[in-house]
């Protein structure tokens, strides 16, 4: 596989995603593209100037037109508008699969063969909305949460044991938002099983805080992260590039598997050069199918608007 990665949106969460790729030397070049061009082009060049600094050989520049930015192996979509006071989740949806729209459009005429991998938010109905609109098979489309959600419970964890930094693996499955799924019984310190060494109150903190991640950095910063979410988009383009077959949970539709269907909602997968190449069944409990099920039923609210509104 080529090693070509295209990012569409470049505020912080597309070049920190950028400057994580170049740091690691994960591909041979990288293109940014904004619907305000100086922003691409500004940051393309200051990434570049790092990557001189630090003497790696990825080339990191801006395409001004989306044809501009052709033939990607990878493209990782992170256009959108976060959320503001006055807007209702229906309002931001509107906004976002407007823009989502033409992307996805882009990417099919100019990167026919790539992989998309969706950042835009609300991440699973945007991933439903890409797939719709490529009509590509599923491995090739994918979105981006449950390896930050996952690295936010495993940074909890470490908050409360004090321990195992480094060590702490965990899971998080369903919605990316409020109805995201927290897995402590699959997580481990260590590879010791979280619930051997956490009792259930502290557990229930770390449930809480995993999904108050994200919220916690806006009241913070004002503006959603981006250090972490950089992070995660580059260890799963490195994954894809790389084939080297990782486990991490993604948003991916569902054919059958947990029971549903037509529906996109994180769940483990494998990654490798294709995509996602296996989607790995977890066996829930029943408290945890009920908590799928609430993720599900709030995605599909979301996909409901955009079908109601005429958008496939
Ligand atoms: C996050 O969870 C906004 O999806 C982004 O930080």
């Amino acid at each position: 596989m080529g090693r070509k990665v295209g990012i569409v949106g470049s505020g912080f969460v597309g070049a920190t995603a950028a400057y994580t790729l170049s740091l690691l030397g994960t591909c041979h070049e990288i293109v940014l593209y904004d619907i305000v061009p100086e922003v691409a082009k500004g940051k393309a060049i200051d990434i570049g100037h790092s990557t001189c600094c630090f003497g790696h050989n990825t080339t990191v520049s801006a395409a001004e037109t989306p044809e501009q930015m052709q033939d990607c192996d990878i493209v990782v979509v992170t256009a959108g508008v976060p959320r503001r006071g006055e807007m209702t989740r229906a309002d931001l949806l509107m906004i976002n699969a407007k823009i989502m729209k033409q992307v996805i459009r882009d990417i099919k005429k100019y990167s026919p063969n790539a992989i998309v991998l969706v950042v835009s938010n609300p991440l699973d109905v945007m991933t439903y909305m890409a797939l719709q609109e490529t009509g590509w098979e599923r491995h090739r489309v994918l979105g981006m949460a449950g390896a930050l959600d996952g690295s936010r419970m495993a940074y909890q964890i470490h908050q409360k044991v004090g321990y195992g930094a480094g060590q702490t693996r965990a899971m998080v499955i369903g919605e990316h938002g409020q109805h995201m799924i927290p897995y402590p019984e699959i997580s481990a310190v260590g590879g010791v099983p979280l619930d051997q060494i956490v009792d259930r109150e502290t557990m229930d903190q770390i449930i809480e805080g995993t999904k108050d991640g994200g919220a916690e950095i806006v009241r913070y910063l004002g503006t959603s992260a981006y250090y972490a979410p950089g992070c995660a988009i580059a260890v799963m383009v490195g994954a894809m590039l790389d084939d080297s077959r990782i486990v991490t949970p993604s948003s991916v539709m569902l054919e059958g598997e947990y029971g549903y269907h037509g529906i996109t909602v994180g769940v483990p997968v494998v990654l490798g050069s294709r995509g996602i190449e296996q989607i790995i069944e977890l066996e829930l409990n029943d408290e945890l199918q009920k908590k799928f099920k609430a993720s599900v039923a709030s995605i599909q609210e979301g996909v409901d608007i955009l079908q109601e509104q005429g958008f496939f």
